[in-house]
């Protein structure tokens, strides 16, 4: 049977992507969150090479990514009755799940955590990809430590092409943010330590119980507690825009709008990107990284982005937005 050229092209791709990591290369792979950085998540010199390439902190540990939940068993202590819902209800999907960890895990991959992070990401070339290794994939948000998450292949290309052997390109990433980290404290109750698109509320129905956000300042999520992903250029975040206009007059600004345009209303924005005319929070967080690359290759002297209402992901894209002003 003839496939269509592009099919031809698609399985070429994931099958070179294979190669690369079965030789504990770094292959670039996109999920539906943001692109990963990923290696054979049980090999300490690809992992290695991940922590290099990024010049992140060896005690940030990593996501291990499997394409369902039977493959995750090996590495965790037991599946309790509440994991199985959450996969049964959100996998593969934006959501990754702190559990015990076995032996199976290197300590390199957690930094020396007794928990392990999982997730089974939704994208159909990597969910290919993970079924046809024999490993999990190893895998951060594919930025410099520090920099802004990228949401399409070429973002990956301009901060990290030269240390990676490729990138496998799956198009624009369906949600724009990193994935909602959940795990239970010592009571058992869920807590939230990362927010993302999957929210409490939506938890709560599955689980018939609310989590609580994570609050202590300890070193159990380290990749939570610094200023991370932000852009190059000074960064405000403010729900006040003409008041930030006023206090920067003279400077070059660009401004990451929510929902209105005020460039046609306000004076002293040198460039403009709206996110969503509509209002749709879920496609401010889709465009959100984006934006941000964009205007950072600009040459601005200040970034200001627009906070979004408190409800449902707002919430999440507002707590990252509090972590990407740089100082
Ligand atoms: O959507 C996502 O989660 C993306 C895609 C590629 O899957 N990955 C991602 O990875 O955002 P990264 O490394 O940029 O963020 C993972 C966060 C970090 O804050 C890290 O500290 C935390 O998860 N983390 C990872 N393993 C952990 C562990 N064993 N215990 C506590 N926190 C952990
Ligand atoms: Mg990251």
């Amino acid at each position: 049977m003839k496939f269509p050229d592009f099919m031809e092209s698609k399985n070429s791709d994931i099958i070179r992507a294979k190669a690369f990591l079965e030789q504990g290369a770094l292959v670039a792979i996109p999920t539906e969150t943001v692109y990963g950085l990923a290696a054979n998540g049980t090999s300490k010199a690809a992992i290695q090479g991940i922590y290099s390439a990024k010049g992140r902190p060896s005690n940030n540990p990593l996501i291990l990514h499997f394409p369902n939940l039977k493959a995750i068993q090996p590495f965790v202590d037991s599946i309790s009755e509440e994991v199985q819902l959450l996969a049964d209800a959100f996998w593969p999907g934006p959501l990754t799940l702190l559990l015990p960890k076995s032996d199976k895990v290197l300590d390199i991959v957690t930094a020396g955590l007794p928990r392990v992070a999982v997730r089974v990401p939704n994208h159909p070339k990597t969910l290919e990809l993970l079924a046809q290794l024999d490993f999990p994939l190893a895998a951060p948000s594919a930025n410099p430590s520090g920099y802004i998450s990228p949401t399409q292949a070429s973002h990956v290309e301009q901060q990290l092409g030269n240390k990676i052997a490729m990138v496998l390109d799956g198009g624009a990433c369906q949600k724009g943010l990193e994935s909602t980290i959940l795990g239970w404290d010592d009571q058992g109750q869920p807590i939230i330590y990362r927010k993302g698109v999957i929210t409490a509320e939506a938890i709560e129905k599955v689980l018939h119980k609310l989590p609580q956000n994570h609050k202590a300042k300890t070193l159990e999520a380290p990749g939570m507690l610094s200023l991370h992903n932000a852009p190059n250029t000074k960064t405000i975040v403010s729900a006040q825009i003409k008041q930030v206009l006023t206090e920067h007059a003279k400077k070059t600004i660009g401004l990451i709008s929510f929902q209105q345009h005020y460039s046609t209303k306000l004076k002293g924005i040198s460039e403009e990107i709206t996110l969503s005319i509509s209002g749709s929070l879920e496609e401010v967080a889709q465009k959100l990284n984006a934006a941000m690359h964009t205007m950072d290759l600009l040459g601005l002297d200040i970034i200001i982005i627009e906070k979004v209402p408190e409800t449902g992901v707002g919430k999440a894209i507002n707590d990252r937005l509090t972590r990407s002003m740089s100082q």
